[in-house]
């Protein structure tokens, strides 16, 4: 066990064993095991991910911690507790499954817990507040793990939620990480960009994911010198409700199949139009012809070009007269 110099980061790692242990081996963790289970969570998946859950009784936390001789105030500047005006302190997380959030040296700074009922009036998922050692536009959940398997994977893919990356996990994926909850910042995009270029997106397949996708794909873009590639899961399918209906290999597929940036752009620009329609067709064509004039590479424009083309039956001649134009407009 290693020794923390950190009190904060300490009662977290503690925190997240008794949680853990709650869940794996006591009776009043049943009820967590249970869902667990109902949500494919197997013991290996548990473990890797050091699983937990917060009971539903009052503060067996705070109990625990106090036990160990922790001070009220160390307690409190972790953010697992809350205090009351009368200035007690109680257990924030209770009767929620627990994800443990670890930093990049994978020690826990905070955790999200995820409520077992499917009462909509409770928030589905709750997180650790900001703390001295917790800053949730510089934190990735897996991160610290994903590093290490982008060496061998060569990429890393981005997801929206940590039951995705988990699914990702049991589809043999280990570069998977999310942000938390929030969407995507810069400061996590320049952590990526230390450990590769490559990076593929695959939000939910719901039109929140989709648009969520197309900033991303923008902010990355902005950043510059990435290589990413973008899935569109079927069916409004996040990865994790994905790997469940098809399974893992079809999953590997999709990953596979990641669409580049353009491809992606000039998808869902055609859901925008009427192809069967002139007027709008030639809109779409005027539209596709703008995007792929944006691109730097000119053996890039030709394939877009070719595609629009062929999609279109139209000539690639005359798309490529629109684009000189659209070049000549850009300069
Ligand atoms: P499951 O329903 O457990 O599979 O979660 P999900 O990951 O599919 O959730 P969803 O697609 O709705 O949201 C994606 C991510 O947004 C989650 O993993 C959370 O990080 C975050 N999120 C969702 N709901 C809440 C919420 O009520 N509060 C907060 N703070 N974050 C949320
Ligand atoms: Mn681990
Ligand atoms: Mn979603
Ligand atoms: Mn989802
Ligand atoms: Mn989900």
């Amino acid at each position: 066990r290693p020794r923390f110099s950190n009190i904060l980061i300490k009662i977290n790692e503690e925190a997240a064993d008794f949680y853990h242990r709650v869940l794996v081996s006591t009776n009043a963790g049943k009820r967590g095991l249970e869902y667990a289970q109902s949500r494919d969570l197997n013991n290996e998946i548990i473990n890797h991910f050091r699983i937990g859950y917060a009971p539903k009784q009052d503060n067996l936390l705070l109990t625990y911690l106090r036990g160990h001789n922790y001070q009220d105030e160390d307690l409190l500047n972790t953010g697992l507790f809350v205090q009351s005006q009368a200035g007690e302190l109680f257990d924030r997380f209770r009767d929620r499954l627990m994800f443990p959030l670890c930093n990049e040296g994978d020690y826990v700074v905070g955790f999200s817990g995820r409520r077992l009922s499917t009462d909509k009036t409770e928030a589905k998922y709750i997180n650790s507040p900001e703390t001295k050692i917790f800053t949730k536009s510089k934190t990735l959940f897996h991160f610290a793990e994903a590093k290490k398997a982008a060496r061998s994977e060569k990429h890393l893919i981005l997801y929206e939620g940590y039951m995705d990356v988990i699914a990702a996990y049991k589809a043999g994926i280990k570069s998977g990480i999310a942000s938390m909850g929030t969407s995507l910042t810069d400061q996590q995009i320049y952590m990526l960009r230390r450990i590769t270029n490559n990076i593929i997106i695959n939000y939910d397949g719901d039109d929140p994911g989709i648009h969520a996708e197309e900033r991303a794909a923008k902010m990355f873009n902005q950043v510059g010198g990435f290589n990413l590639g973008i899935v569109v899961l079927p069916e409004k399918l996040d990865p994790d409700e994905y790997v469940k209906k098809y399974g893992i290999e079809k999953y590997q597929d999709e990953i596979k199949g990641a669409l580049t940036p353009t491809d992606f752009f000039l998808k869902r620009l055609a859901q925008k139009y009427n192809l069967a329609n002139d007027r709008e067709k030639l809109a779409y064509l005027d539209e596709a012809t703008k995007e792929i004039a944006q691109l730097s590479n000119p053996v890039e424009q030709d394939l877009y070009l070719n595609k629009v083309a062929k999609e279109q039956s139209v000539s690639i001649d005359s798309l490529k007269v629109n684009l000189t134009k659209y070049r000549r407009q850009q300069n």
